[in-house]
């Protein structure tokens, strides 16, 4: 995959990539863009965070704070355009937020179901990808892998958004420090655990945390903690931020942290180790105890009723999280979801050019 090395160094210094690294990979000159780019997003990809500045992120938090406040000057961005959902796995979030976020900005969205037959399975993903590019604006892609993801960015010279895959779900990661970062106070001296699999939601987490200077701490069975690669550039982020980021496989390591946040412990595509990971989680469940040794010297107006609850849902209740703590007040789940929406609108509105 040399071609998409090239096409992703492009991305960081170009607003248009994929033009840059289409003729640089000496195929055939891409078709002129429809609307001129307004920022540094227009026309890239979104397959991890990492592929984001601070800054970027920033201005996609300022956007969907507007997208939230009122959607209406932005009813007609995506007129003329038609994103494509192409979904290997099952969601109910993901697929909601993204259709409905499209057609409130007058796009068109489609949806392909790929559950019973991968991406790459019927034809090859290079001429998957070099066919809807003639056809639609942008690919919203969930994966089983993440080289699916890749590949389907490197062959398309239109935006591809990952959906989640393996390894990454960064539009979750946006919602979820956008979900933190609209609340008073802001990310202001936030300290934020993560308990349980060290996974894609994990890795998306730890990207959006480290780069934006939350100091967090990763709680994990031994066996089960983030990707060593991921670590690493989370590590450089948050030394570069002035923050910390620390690991433990003890629960009790989350004392002190104002948000605490889980994920099933079984992932799509993992339901062969469902009894052995269960044996392996059982101690770290976010019940009502765990949630009052992370509320420890966690006081004020911010925090009226304690460390916040969070998950990106699906939960399965009375497993990873018992029902007490994430019907209790302090639990921002539902607003995470609401903010995929948000989150999603604004990122489409930057990579749209309308932003
Ligand atoms: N959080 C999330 O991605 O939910 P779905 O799997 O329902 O899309
Ligand atoms: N880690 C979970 C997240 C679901 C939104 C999975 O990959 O299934």
């Amino acid at each position: 995959m040399a071609k998409k090395a090239t096409k992703k160094t492009a991305s960081r210094t170009s607003a248009s990539r994929k033009t840059v690294s289409r003729s640089t990979a000496g195929k055939k000159a891409a078709p002129a863009r429809r609307t001129a780019p307004k920022t540094s997003l227009a026309g890239r990809d979104l397959l991890t965070l990492s592929d984001l500045t601070r800054d970027e992120i920033l201005a996609i938090f300022r956007t969907a704070q507007r997208c939230k406040r009122d959607i209406k000057p932005f009813r007609k961005a995506l007129d003329g355009r038609t994103i494509v959902l192409l979904f290997e796995k099952a969601s109910l979030r993901t697929r909601i937020s993204f259709e409905t976020g499209i057609n409130a900005m007058g796009g068109t969205s489609l949806y392909m179901d790929h559950a019973a037959q991968k991406i790459g399975e019927r034809e090859a993903v290079k001429d998957y990808g070099r066919n809807l590019e003639r056809w639609v604006d942008c690919v919203v892609a969930r994966v089983y892998a993440h080289r699916t993801c890749e590949e389907l960015a490197a062959w398309c010279d239109i935006p591809v958004i990952n959906a989640l895959s393996d390894l990454y779900h960064p539009c979750q990661g946006l919602a979820d420090l956008f979900t933190l970062w609209e609340r008073p106070g802001g990310l202001e001296g936030v300290r934020l655990a993560w308990v349980g699999d060290g996974n894609n939601v994990c890795h998306s987490l730890m990207h959006a945390a480290t780069m934006l200077g939350v100091d967090m701490t990763v709680v994990t069975p031994k066996g089960y903690e983030p990707t060593p690669s991921v670590v690493e550039e989370c590590l450089a982020n948050a030394r570069a931020q002035g923050s910390t980021l620390a690991f433990s496989h003890d629960p009790a390591a989350v004392e002190g942290h104002h948000a605490v946040y889980t994920d099933v412990w079984v992932s799509m595509g993992q339901s062969d180790q469902a009894n052995e990971r269960r044996a392996v989680f059982a101690e770290y469940c976010v019940d009502v105890s765990l949630m009052s040794r992370a509320s420890k010297g966690v006081t004020g107006k911010r925090f009226p009723h304690g460390s916040l609850f969070m998950h990106c849902l699906p939960a399965q209740r009375g497993v990873e999280v018992t029902d007490e703590v994430i019907d209790a007040p302090s639990s921002i789940v539902y607003d995470q979801a609401e903010n995929r929406m948000h989150a999603q609108n604004a990122l489409l509105l930057h990579l749209f050019g309308k932003a």
